[in-house]
């Protein structure tokens, strides 16, 4: 069953920015996954581009490898759920060739299926899949929505047949407020508004297809669209965050390298990627929509 009644929904953003610094230790109840597997891009790379490149990207001032200044979304989950992290994330991949060639989620997927046995128990597995848009933005922006998600599906599909039920699988955010865009012509944030918007109707029709061929399969459906919408209206003050427009790290602009000084009034830690603090409020709400 997916959860995208909004109802719960509802309820589930609500205990996370409500309770975000104490609810996770009061919360009544306890996935049982024992293994997380990660199938994504930067957002998801710990370090593993970090080890293709021999450690030149992303550059050291970097948190151990990953795309931020401290530990991803993927070590904060793992943690809550006594989980084992198997990552098999890279970031910057795409369709193209390049210097790096860098495994995208198919390639991802093969290392995953060509490693693990027919016999192994994966029943209390838990796959996460969160490509957040390298299919357009570094290969082509007028790809078929519909094109990248049957790909997407296609390896929902594999990593099913090695007995796979559990898939965290949440959707694209607004690409046009990444800060790297910003002060873009306005035809090209519509643009990007419009791929993150077709892509999450095709994501949505794509897990109900699923579901429906699968019915023993669980797909956990995160809104990171109003995740980013609902932290920056209600939670960030909070936290002390104000500035989502721009990265403090400077690393992917033409200017020359600036590091912020307080990096945790910032969203973003660079023109693409999350800060530290926001990392951790997404394995928050993607712990809370385990339920
Ligand atoms: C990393 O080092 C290995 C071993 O020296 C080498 O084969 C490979 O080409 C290097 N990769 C890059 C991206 O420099
Ligand atoms: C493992 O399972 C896959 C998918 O069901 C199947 O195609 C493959 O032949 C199996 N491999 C072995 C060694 O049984
Ligand atoms: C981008 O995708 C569109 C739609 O599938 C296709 O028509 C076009 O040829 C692609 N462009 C490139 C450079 O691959």
């Amino acid at each position: 069953m997916s959860r995208t009644l909004s109802t719960k929904l509802v309820s589930v953003v609500v205990i996370v920015f409500s309770f975000y610094a104490s609810f996770l230790d009061a919360f009544p109840w306890t996935p049982k996954f024992n293994k997380l597997l990660v199938f994504s891009d930067s957002y998801g790379d710990d370090g593993n581009v970090y080890r293709l490149s021999n450690g030149t990207w992303p550059p050291s001032f970097y948190y151990k490898g990953g795309f931020s200044n401290g530990p991803l979304w993927t070590a904060h989950l793992s943690q809550r759920l006594s989980a084992q992290l198997e990552n098999y994330a890279y970031g910057g991949y795409s369709g193209a060739d390049g210097n790096l060639k860098v495994p995208g989620i198919k390639q991802q997927v093969n290392t995953f299926t060509a490693k693990v046995s027919n016999q192994t128990d994966l029943s209390h597995t838990l796959a996460v899949f969160w490509p957040i848009g390298n299919d357009y933005v570094f290969t082509n922006y007028t790809a078929a929505p519909s094109d990248v998600v049957t790909r997407l599906a296609s390896a929902w599909t594999l990593v099913y047949a090695k007995g796979v039920r559990h898939f965290l699988i949440p959707n694209l955010f607004d690409i046009s407020l990444l800060p790297i865009f910003k002060g873009s012509a306005p035809s090209f944030l519509a643009l990007l508004k419009d791929i993150y918007q077709k892509n999450n109707k095709e994501l949505k029709k794509a897990i109900k297809t699923f579901e429906a061929s699968h019915p023993d399969v669980r797909v956990y459906a995160f809104q990171a669209d109003q995740f980013w919408v609902y932290y920056r209206k209600v939670q960030a003050s909070r936290l002390g965050i104000t500035n989502f427009e721009d990265g403090c790290a400077s690393t992917y602009e033409s200017k020359p390298l600036t590091i912020c000084s307080n990096p945790d009034s910032y969203f973003y830690w660079d023109g693409f990627h999350p800060s530290a603090k926001v990392h951790q409020a997404i394995a928050a709400g993607f712990y809370a929509s385990l339920g």
